[in-house]
């Protein structure tokens, strides 16, 4: 069986989840779940980066200690993947012990292997960030030193362990240049490429000054960089330090870590750089998603616009959140979220195109069929949109292999079009009264265009897609992908079709 191990980056505990949390586990779950009905066997990774002084510092602001603060808000991260619908397989927390383990047995092979060493590092770092800056990279807003980033900076001198980053400038350019595709979209490629050939510093990858965090083996007084902490729960979830492990062997290195733009340098030239210090082999691919501004404006706490996930599937709907964000924008670019987009996809792609075309042809099959799934004679014209849109299942396979989410949506969004066109043009209701077996003929090609539609849209709306496919009585084993072949059973019987994609009507909040 072929394998395929997924991860999101963890994320910070240091506030409650966001639209931007929610987007990267999204895009994860939707191809984790299309894997799985591909016949992959899928291990899907999330979970909580609960380590370092930007958490410590929010414990301390809350006074209540790190432990109680980070169990707190991972909660809410596991809530989150409830409320979304997500399908992950294992949730991992930082501070758990089985990832200690795991940190320190990764530092001493890299020590062993000669790649550590003790000196002093001094220069900018950025709490908020959890990184370091040089000099030439700050910015200068109104006679203040600031990171690139635009996060506060501090000056830091102190004993720290460094990682010889500036030795794997030349393997980490030939790993890049022999595997095109490692890092997409391309433009971020260029982007990490050009800034490797720019030179690498050797890496500070311990800290003093505060203890949140794994301790360095052998030397206490030191608290690991949290981004190597925080890499290394790749490997923690299968099971390393034992390479032996069932799942070690089975699923590194990862298929695909899914990340924002904001971290690819962390993902794209540390972590293979760590990896091949430490002897492990690398991941395959790396894929860096765009962000989401809101009504245009960046989303910040400040501005008091942050996007909250909980809100939208309140308001919207869960698998009409899940839409819209995979569908809204072309995926790796940024993207906006509006009120008015959200709503026009809501009422038009899926209440109007997908919603009535089950609603409308089910309805029929209901009152003028006896509910009976009718035998059909088809013709070339039906035989033709059927095999359309059992074709479309290699496009979007195609498409969810490059992530691009927005362009498989698309590709089944032709089809419903014209399957909508079909009824159109074939008026059912109008057979009714000349035709009773092209009639059936017909409402048959739909309810096969239903099944259809129903298989290739679970990875994305998984609870709508198996309503769909429960109107028309599929059973559960006939869902995967090598099913989409089959035909649909005449003579089954089909309850009465509920509305799966209601309209959104505005409150009058006045
Ligand atoms: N803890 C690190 C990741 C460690 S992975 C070994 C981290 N956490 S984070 O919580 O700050 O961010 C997690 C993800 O959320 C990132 O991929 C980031 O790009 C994404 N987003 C944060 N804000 C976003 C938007 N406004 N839009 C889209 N995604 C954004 O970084």
């Amino acid at each position: 069986m072929n394998n395929y191990y997924i991860t999101t980056p963890i994320y910070y505990v240091n506030d409650k989840p966001h639209i931007g949390h929610a987007y990267t586990s999204l895009a994860c779950d939707i191809l984790a779940r299309f894997k799985r009905l591909d016949g992959f066997d899928v291990h899907f990774l999330t979970g909580t980066d609960e380590h370092g002084q930007k958490v410590e510092k929010s414990a301390q602001a809350k006074n209540i200690n790190p432990q109680e603060f980070t169990d707190n808000v991972s909660q809410n991260f596991r809530d989150l993947a409830d409320l979304m619908n997500f399908s992950n397989d294992d949730f991992i927390r930082t501070t758990e012990n089985r990832h200690k383990q795991a940190c320190q047995k990764l530092w001493q092979e890299l020590e062993k292997n000669g790649h550590i060493y003790l000196d002093k590092y001094s220069g900018w770092y950025s709490v908020r960030d959890e990184a370091y800056y040089t000099e030439s990279e700050l910015i200068d807003k109104e006679g203040k030193k600031l990171a690139p980033t635009g996060a506060e900076v501090e000056w830091v001198e102190e004993e720290s362990y460094f990682f010889d980053l500036s030795k794997w400038q030349d393997k980490l350019l030939k790993l890049y240049d022999e595997n095109p595709d490692f890092i997409a979209p391309k433009s971020r490629r260029n982007e990490v490429i050009s800034f490797v050939k720019d030179g690498l510093k050797d890496l500070s990858v311990s800290r003093t000054a505060f203890s949140w965090g794994v301790k360095v083996p052998n030397n206490d007084k030191h608290i690991m960089y949290v981004w190597v902490d925080a890499l290394t729960n790749y490997l923690t979830t299968l099971g390393y330090p034992d390479e032996k492990n069932k799942k070690f062997e089975k699923y590194w290195g990862a298929d695909l870590h899914m990340v924002g733009k904001d971290i690819i340098r962390f993902h794209a030239v540390y972590w293979p750089a760590l990896l091949m210090a430490s002897g492990l082999d690398l991941p395959k691919r790396i894929f860096a998603h765009g962000w989401w501004t809101n009504e245009g404006e960046k989303i910040s706490k400040s501005l008091g616009n942050v996007i909250d996930p909980v809100d939208l599937v309140e308001k919207y709907g869960l698998d009409q959140t899940r839409y819209f964000l995979m569908r809204e924008i072309s995926f790796g670019n940024d993207g906006d979220f509006s009120k008015q987009a959200m709503i026009s996809r809501t009422n038009s792609d899926l209440a109007n195109d997908i919603g009535n075309f089950c609603q409308r042809s089910l309805s029929m099959v209901f009152k003028n069929c006896e509910g009976i799934i009718p035998n059909p004679n088809l013709n070339d014209g039906d035989n033709e949109i059927i095999n359309n849109a059992k074709q479309c299942l290699e496009t979007v396979r195609l498409n969810l292999d490059k992530q691009e989410f927005n362009k498989a949506l698309e590709s089944i969004w032709k089809i419903v079009g014209q399957a909508n066109k079909y009824v159109d043009d074939n008026a059912p209701w109008a057979l009714k009264n000349t035709d009773l077996d092209r009639m059936g003929t017909v409402l048959y090609t739909c309810g096969e265009l239903i099944r259809i539609f129903g298989i290739l849209l679970q990875p994305f709306i998984p609870n709508s897609a198996s309503k769909m496919l429960d109107l028309i009585a599929i059973p559960e084993e006939q869902r995967t992908f090598k099913n989409i072949n089959n035909s649909l059973q005449s003579g089954v019987k089909i309850d009465k079709p509920q509305v799966i994609f209601p309209r959104y009507v505005e409150q009058d909040d006045g």
